[in-house]
């Protein structure tokens, strides 16, 4: 899914095939409810982007916080060894 033809495939394609399954692949309609199938999406057209995150992802401005407390971890990480 990440070469070939799925790589021109718009998101409205990947959860029509995702709902009602293409030839032998199934459907995944009574396992993942609408926004869970647009979730998967989302990853797919995620990583065939390189695996950067959309701009307009929400929890992009979540990751200055996180790269503090794991510099503020990191003297606790080296005391236990
Ligand atoms: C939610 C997870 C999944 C997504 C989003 C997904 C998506 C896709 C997409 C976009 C295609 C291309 C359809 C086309 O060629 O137009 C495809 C094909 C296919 N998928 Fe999946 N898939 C998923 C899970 C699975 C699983 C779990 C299996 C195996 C049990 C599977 C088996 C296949 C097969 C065999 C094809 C080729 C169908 C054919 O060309 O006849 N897929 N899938």
């Amino acid at each position: 899914m990440l070469t070939g033809k799925v790589m021109g495939y718009s998101e409205g394609r990947i959860f029509h095939v995702i709902t009602y399954g293409f030839n032998v692949m199934g459907s995944y309609a009574s396992q993942l409810d609408i926004e869970q199938r647009w979730k998967v999406v989302g990853y797919i057209k995620n990583m065939q982007n390189g695996g950067k995150a959309p701009a307009a992802a929400p929890e992009a401005p979540a990751a200055a916080p996180a790269a503090d407390s794991a510099t503020a971890a990191a003297p606790a990480v080296a005391a236990a060894h």
